[in-house]
């Protein structure tokens, strides 16, 4: 499972980087907002600087709602750096914009999935992405990871090339969940990420063997 990091701020994007297991970047408007990159200049030159940290796929969203706008903002996105991702909103305009892309050979991310119809329709648009939100639906009491196994069915019965970026993922079960069931791709806070690795017997063997080394060198 590739694993992306889902954020703007450049700290935690390099951290991740640096831990060198970071597959790809996702972001969104209000990610952008958050670390207080505004106006379209900022924005555009706050995408470059991700793309020239990691070397990975990086999620850029348009915030047109018409097909004629996605298309306009998506080309100039995608110019700007040949790991650039269109990401696009689940709606009918947006399909028409995925399929365009996709005839075009840009990558697309379609967003704000919360169904299995709607995973299936940007996958017959050809999106190169789809991003089912698993911890938005936890939070209105529906199972994410349901939604997830059920997309992962749908789109193994016809080898649909698309791929399942499990989005708004929350903490570590999240990340081990969606590999048991086969996302293709999480993304989530590096704190989810670093929380993997954490173990209280870990911290108990290691302090042991530091100290059995220490007693063994006096
Ligand atoms: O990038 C979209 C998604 O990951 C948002 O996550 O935590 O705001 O629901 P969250």
């Amino acid at each position: 499972m590739k694993f992306f990091i889902d954020t703007a701020n450049l700290n935690d994007i390099k951290e991740a980087n640096d831990l060198g297991i970071l597959d790809g970047v996702t972001t969104n408007p209000s990610l952008m907002a958050k670390e207080g990159i505004t106006g379209e200049e900022n924005i555009i030159n706050h995408y470059v600087t991700i793309c020239n940290i990691v070397d990975g796929p990086v999620s850029a969203e348009v915030i047109s709602t018409d097909f004629e706008g996605m298309v306009r903002e998506g080309e100039k996105l995608a110019a700007l750096h040949k790991n650039i991702v269109v990401k696009i909103p689940m709606i009918p305009e947006g399909i028409k914009a995925i399929k365009y892309f996709s005839g075009k050979g840009i990558k697309t991310n379609c967003t704000l999935i919360f169904s299995a119809g709607q995973a299936l329709l940007a996958a017959k648009a050809g999106a190169t992405y789809i991003s089912p939100f698993l911890g938005r639906l936890d939070d209105v009491s529906t199972n994410g990871l349901d939604l997830i196994a059920q997309i992962r069915l749908i789109y193994d019965n016809y080898m649909f090339d698309t791929q399942i970026l499990a989005a708004s993922v929350r903490h570590p079960m999240h990340i081990i969940n969606c590999a048991e069931i086969g996302s293709d791709v999480m993304t989530g806070p590096l704190s989810a990420i670093k929380a993997l690795a954490k173990h209280p017997l870990t911290d108990i063997g290691l302090a042991q063997f530091l100290a059995d080394h220490a007693k063994g060198n006096n």
